[in-house]
């Protein structure tokens, strides 16, 4: 199987979110395109069995890259295909969604928008914490992000079941 690992960054935060994701992935056995939105050419479903999209949270949702790249994903090409969305965002902020039931979150934002063209949440978002504006990561996050593709891997085998 193969997949797009597409993402935004200003920082770099995402960047090695995506990228943590990527090589995982590619551990797992599985063939991985990593792309920072702004180098996809072509968005080709033809190519790709599956894809992953990441993006910063920007104002409690995502970044205009992002929201320009899912303007390209066709509904008729992608759906039933599987997908998995994450973000990196402020603890505070995740902790808000918590308390006020209500998303602020780029991830779920991109879900939301997959899964009206039809493709298929493989799993929950992940929500990768940041601090400020330019990070670092919390600690400990690039382990949760091994771990969140080891669990898209298991997902897109038994997927081919
Ligand atoms: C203009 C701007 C708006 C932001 N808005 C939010 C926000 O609404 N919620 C949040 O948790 N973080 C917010 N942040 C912090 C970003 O989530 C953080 O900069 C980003 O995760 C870093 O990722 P990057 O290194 O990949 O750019 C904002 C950052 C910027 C620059």
């Amino acid at each position: 199987m193969k997949g797009m690992v597409v993402y935004d960054t200003s920082y770099g935060n995402t960047k090695t979110i995506a990228e943590t994701i990527a090589e995982t992935l590619k551990g797992a056995g599985l063939e991985v395109d990593v792309l920072h939105v702004k180098d996809v050419k072509k968005l080709s479903a033809k190519d790709y069995d599956f894809l992953v999209l990441g993006s910063p949270t920007r104002f409690g949702t995502m970044s205009f890259a992002i929201r320009g790249f899912l303007g390209k994903v066709k509904s008729e090409e992608w759906m039933n295909k599987p997908f998995a969305a994450f973000d990196t965002e402020n603890p505070e902020n995740i902790e808000k969604a918590l308390a006020e039931k209500k998303e602020w979150s780029a991830a779920e934002k991109i879900a939301e928008k997959l899964i009206d063209k039809k493709m298929k949440q493989l799993l929950p978002v992940l929500k990768a914490a940041v601090f400020g504006q330019k990070g670092p990561l919390k600690e400990g996050e690039i382990e949760r992000t091994k771990d969140y593709a080891k669990e898209i891997a298991n997902r897109l085998n038994e997927e081919k079941v």
